[in-house]
């Protein structure tokens, strides 16, 4: 596996079914977190181009949507063919663009694959259903409501750096098999594995102009694409900021929004604290934390907290850090701002009297993995989501203490709960604010099947398969008047 870049390639545009060089004549240099140099060009593509683009996905949605679902899932199928053919090199450019681990990255794409295959199948086992008129006392007899799902028209997809294949596709395949077209618009960072992942679709021969690549800046054409009267609905993954920004940009569509966390691992004191350590440490670590669903600060019943904090830092001494070729767990950050932010948050709670258990240790955007133990409420460390390698301990006195400052979050994506009493972890799960609450397990999105959601300012909608299914395509009610 080549470590340095030999060959600088300039990626095209996916543009209406052609790979096309730009009309901006700009390019945006792609800079590898790990390797710290430019490991390939993509296009800034202009409005007029994105005006293009969707007035051709509507052309081709038109047919497409005529199309019998299962003939739908042969592209799809043949899609998840291409992505397992190619797995290692675009786990390659994964690795490469986004510094995820290599083994980390050829899971995502074979995962993606698996992600592709089910939602055909669960496309083809969804049903429609018939209604009897006669529902309400002396209601009509003779209507029969004929209730099925038709597409929304053209989907725009846009997606995060941290997962550039599964999160993007988790986006386009269930767009595709609802019948819609779709103008995917993948982070900046991670545009190269989203055009490998184009490049696959592309051979698996999708009608041309179904959908279209747009590569550009989100702060140049992300409100454009947004605001476009073309647009019929966005399913959006990315920072709360951002989802914030897009609620207000779009108007009167539907909008799906998975947004930042800072999910709490709440550890009770007759909790199996091995079990707790090693989702805590999965949870918190890998990937340097830039997981949305990372466990992001730990919640501890002081009676088991010093036991707790000494096995965490145990089993951060024995983390591997360094290069994502190594699959090594803490790989350096997306870029130096983001290392630079993450040190800011570590700063700002040594200066508030935390404790540093082990780390706060930097080499450029390598940041190594940081424990804080004696974490309070005054620190900023103990609300805001980092995306880095650092886990604030906060002790609590009670279940009730736990649940409060669990709550006290403007975040509510998931949570974990650590006791060996079902009910005690029932009893905190209903009170906890939270999409998904995970008893005795690290917070995590799969598998891709279950709804996936946040609340608060961590989202809005429901993704998962079936969910992502129902949200990219509506209801439509056609009644049979019978003599
Ligand atoms: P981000 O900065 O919000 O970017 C996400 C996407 O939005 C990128 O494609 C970005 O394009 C685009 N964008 C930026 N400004 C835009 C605008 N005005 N209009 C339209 N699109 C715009 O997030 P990120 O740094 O890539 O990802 C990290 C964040 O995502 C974290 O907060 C993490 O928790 C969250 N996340 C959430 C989930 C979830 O499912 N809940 C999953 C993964 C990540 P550019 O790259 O060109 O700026
Ligand atoms: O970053 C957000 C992803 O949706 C997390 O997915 O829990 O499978 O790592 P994961």
């Amino acid at each position: 596996m080549a470590s340095n870049v030999s060959e600088l390639i300039t990626y095209n545009a996916y543009l209406a079914g052609e790979w096309k060089e730009s009309s901006s004549g700009e390019t945006i240099a792609i800079k590898s977190p790990w390797l710290r140099q430019t490991i390939g060009n993509v296009q800034a593509v202009t409005r007029e181009e994105v005006d293009a683009a969707i007035e051709s996905a509507h052309a081709a949605q038109k047919e497409w949507a005529q199309k019998s679902l299962s003939e739908r899932g042969t592209y799809l199928e043949r899609w998840a063919d291409e992505l397992e053919k190619n797995a290692e090199e675009i786990a390659r450019t994964v690795m490469q663009e986004v510094g995820k681990g290599y083994k980390d990255a050829k899971k995502e794409v074979v995962r993606t694959a698996d992600l592709i295959r089910y939602t055909v199948q669960e496309a083809l086992h969804m049903h429609g259903e018939s209604l009897r008129g006669d529902g309400f006392p002396g209601g009509p007899q003779n209507k029969i409501g004929i209730v099925e799902r038709v597409p929304l028209g053209v989907v725009l997809a846009i997606s995060p750096f941290n997962y550039p294949v599964n999160l993007a596709a988790s986006k386009i395949a269930p767009a595709l098999m609802a019948g819609n077209g779709v103008i995917f618009k993948p982070a900046t960072q991670g545009s190269v594995s989203g055009i490998k992942m184009i490049e696959a679709l592309d051979k698996a021969g999708l009608p041309k102009g179904l959908l279209s690549l747009t590569t550009g800046r989100g702060s140049v054409i992300g409100d454009y694409l947004v605001e476009h009267k073309g647009i019929d609905m966005i399913s959006f993954t990315g920072g709360s900021n951002t989802g914030h920004h897009l609620s207000q940009q779009s108007v009167m569509i539907p909008l799906v929004l998975e947004l930042g966390g800072k999910d709490p691992a709440i550890v009770c004191e007759d909790a199996d604290l091995d079990v707790a350590v090693k989702s805590i440490m999965n949870g918190a670590f890998s990937y340097s934390g830039q997981r949305c669903t990372a466990i992001k600060r730990v919640l501890v019943n002081e009676k088991v907290a010093d036991r707790l904090v000494k096995k965490l830092k145990d089993a951060i001494e024995k983390l591997s850090v360094g290069s994502p070729e190594e699959d090594s767990t803490v790989v350096p950050l997306i870029d130096d701002k983001s290392a630079d932010f993450v040190q800011s948050l570590i700063d700002d709670a040594l200066a508030k009297n935390a404790d540093l258990v082990i780390g706060n240790k930097r080499k450029d955007n390598l940041l190594y993995p940081t424990l804080l133990d004696h974490v309070t409420e005054d620190m900023d460390v103990a609300w805001i989501e980092p995306f880095g390698p650092v886990l604030p301990v906060i002790r609590v006195q009670s279940d009730e203490e736990a649940v409060e400052i669990a709550n006290k979050s403007e975040f509510g994506l998931q949570a974990s709960i650590f006791t060996q009493d079902v009910d005690r972890a029932f009893a905190i799960a209903k009170k906890v604010e939270a999409g998904t609450v995970q008893v005795n397990g690290r917070t995590e999105r799969g598998p891709d099947h279950f709804p996936f959601l946040g609340v608060k300012s961590s989202g809005m909608g429901v993704q998962g398969i079936h969910h992502s299914l129902i949200s990219m395509s509506r209801v439509k009610v056609t009644v049979l008047n019978l003599k």
